[in-house]
């Protein structure tokens, strides 16, 4: 951040009403947090959360890094969402404004939701489902993606949902990996004008092996499409919730026990199933909603991320629902039936708080430019009072561009840093509260001991890079991974770190202002559109192509839309193609990834090399390859280098 960044007071309508409004009042939170952190998220989980039992202690460290919060307590994540609402005469208050991915659109309220969450509850637990058992939701985007995770909270499952771009392998190794008993899916998904297979990737999953936990898979009719059927096994969801009543008595469960888990990228091995807890999580995603959003009753929220990526999760299924907000839940894509689709439908819904990726913003900009028909300025934005960015930063010319044409220049930007693995807003401003500086997610939320250290903990000083953690526990955070607690413990509590959460990020504070920006991945986590993606994985992927491939290295290169791209240096086990060659086997290569992870690792970029660039030692030289990527003069010594010639080979694009 320069000194001469500009900076974005907050203008007096966003301030004035704001659930924390002005600094000092965001001070005053923070100071509060300060004295006594417990007592803090104490008072918060007491006003946003309704608690079957109340809880005696806020937060257990006993087993550190293992941390309790609320854990006496007993509640319902789904009696939160719903049936808490309806009980305050909230019943027939719009919860989901659903656009599907042809245009037309259906009102769900409270009320209908409560009843169809109910009925598919029942329906679960008259297939045997139980309390701890987990389910798999290899959803498309729907009202009954929501409801099927607000049922398996009902009754105390634990679900896991799975991103429908995921391929059969991924979903098989997740189904696998959860021990799941059920997968709840839909025949096909409709995206952008094209039906998209689920149920049949189902079907594949289930031949791999690993899958015979699974007992039931229940299948929502979407498309009406062909698909295969097992009689033993498959049954229709409509066919299943029509036998049941629309009542169901919420599972009550302790504050500990798991809500979900959601699979995600880390540096090393297969994904990892981050597990969440039910009380801590909900309280971080009503508190992060209500003040991060700043939302109001008479608001109309719209995030536009996926219910497979954990922003689905806790600012649409959670976070929103357990503040009895109105929200819309989009089912297509942003660039379908044409690029003027999100302005649209802000004008049509009145949409009041948007939240979406930079990479989205970076892509409409470049369509608007294009095009005026599909520019914001064609579109009556005017109901916009609030904008929020997640999943990747946001270089400053698309802030400010987001800000001029979709803000009209009136509406605060948060720019909300968070992870999978932190449940819920970690850095951003509150838009009441904080002025703002393009390119940085500002402050930390209220209660977030956010820091930047070095490699042995202490903290650096403003205005010089580090490590980004997290000092103290908050009642969001990850509370293990799935089946695998030493991974946990060294993953994210690194014992150099004095303890701190390691968030595996980047990050640098102002000088003068302390602001954070957050700088990239310090590991091999790969951000490509906002998704998270392991560079080992995509290895792991390619070199399972045993018949071709001898060697694989991936990397990121830098890129303006998308922010990040794959790029991947080959060793076949045959001799280096080039030409029209280097081009089919790269073709071959690039599905091969889809099929093994999902369309969205297909390396973008593949080249090949008789060999890879190796320290004496056998390490791949890895910075050397994001060098060759980037397309960049080489300056690193390349003199302990077997084989010098496959730099060159390997700066050859296909
Ligand atoms: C990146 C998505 C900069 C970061 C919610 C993080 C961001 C990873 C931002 C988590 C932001 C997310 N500015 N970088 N506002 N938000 N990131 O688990 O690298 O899919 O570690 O969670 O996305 O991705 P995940």
């Amino acid at each position: 951040m320069s000194e001469e960044a500009i900076n974005y007071p907050v203008p007096d309508a966003a301030m004035k009403g704001a659930h924390v409004s002005g600094m000092p009042a965001y001070l005053k939170l923070v100071a509060e947090a300060d004295v006594d952190l417990g007592a803090y998220w104490a008072r918060l989980a007491r006003e946003f959360v309704s608690w079957k039992t109340p809880f005696t202690q806020s937060l257990d460290e006993s087993g550190a890094p293992f941390f309790k919060w609320f854990e006496d307590g007993t509640l319902n994540a789904s009696y939160n969402c719903l049936d808490r609402h309806v009980e305050r005469g909230r019943g027939d208050k719009v919860a989901i404004l659903f656009e599907a991915d042809d245009g037309q659109v259906s009102r769900v309220t409270y009320s209908d939701l409560l009843a169809r969450t109910c009925r598919l509850a029942n329906a679960l637990k008259a297939r045997g489902v139980k309390k701890g058992d987990r389910v798999v939701i290899y959803m498309s985007m729907s009202v009954e993606g929501v409801v099927a995770m607000q049922a398996c909270a009902r009754i105390g499952a634990t679900h896991s949902v799975v991103f429908g771009g995921f391929s059969a392998q991924s979903l098989r190794d997740r189904i696998a990996g959860a021990g799941a008993v059920m997968v709840i899916t839909a025949d096909e998904q409709l995206r952008g004008g094209k039906q998209l297979p689920l149920k049949a990737i189902v079907e594949e999953a289930m031949t791999l092996g690993g899958c015979e936990s699974i007992k039931d898979v229940i299948v929502y009719r979407r498309t009406g499409g062909q698909i295969a059927w097992d009689a033993s096994r498959d049954r229709w969801m409509h066919e299943e919730t029509e036998k049941q009543g629309d009542t169901c008595e919420p599972e009550w469960v302790g504050a500990e026990h798991p809500l979900f888990l959601l699979y995600t990228s880390g540096s090393t091995g297969k994904p990892k199933g981050v597990q969440h807890s039910t009380g801590g999580y909900l309280v971080q995603a009503a508190v992060s909603t209500t003040w991060t959003f700043d939302l109001r009753d008479e608001d109309v929220f719209w995030c536009t991320a996926d219910i497979g990526w954990v922003t689905g999760h806790t600012y649409i299924t959670y976070g929103p629902l357990a503040i009895g907000a109105t929200q819309v839940v989009f089912e297509g894509v942003p660039t379908y039936p044409d690029a003027g689709r999100f302005w649209k439908m802000i004008q049509d819904h009145k949409v009041s708080v948007f939240y979406t990726a930079p990479t989205a913003i970076r892509s409409l900009i470049k369509a608007a430019e294009a095009s005026e028909a599909v520019h914001p300025r064609s579109y009556d934005l005017t109901s916009l009072r609030i904008l929020g960015s997640v999943g990747e930063p946001i270089n400053p010319a698309a802030w400010e561009w987001y800000h001029q044409h979709v803000g009209g220049g009136r509406c605060p930007i948060v720019d909300t840093f968070w992870q999978t693995e932190t449940g819920g807003h970690m850095i951003t401003p509150l838009p009441g509260a904080t002025p703002l500086v393009p390119g940085s997610c500002t402050l930390p939320f209220p209660g977030i001991a956010a820091a930047v250290v070095d490699e042995t903990g202490n903290d650096v000083p403003h205005g010089q890079g580090g490590l980004l953690v997290v000092k103290k526990p908050w009642p969001g955070m990850i509370r293990n991974i799935w089946g695998d607690p030493e991974r946990f413990k060294v993953s994210y509590f690194p014992p150099e770190l004095k303890g701190y959460y390691l968030a595996g990020d980047g990050s640098i504070r102002d000088a003068k202002t302390g602001y954070f920006t957050i700088t990239g991945r310090i590991d091999d986590v790969l951000n490509v559109s906002g998704h998270r993606m392991g560079t080992m994985e995509i290895e792991s992927a390619l070199v399972s192509c045993t018949a071709l491939v001898a060697e694989a290295a991936v990397v990121g290169r830098p890129d303006e839309t998308t922010g990040e791209t794959i790029c991947a240096f080959i060793v076949l086990k045959g001799p280096r193609p080039t030409g029209d060659e280097a081009r089919k086997i790269a073709t071959e290569l690039r599905n091969w990834v889809a099929k093994e992870i999902g369309p969205i690792a297909k390396p973008k970029d593949i080249r090949f090399g008789d060999n890879l660039p190796k320290t004496r030692s056998g390490k791949i030289m890895r910075r050397l390859l994001r060098s060759i990527a980037k397309d960049e003069a080489i300056t690193q010594d390349t003199s302990t280098l077997e084989n010098p010639a496959v730099l060159e080979q390997l700066m050859e694009r296909n």
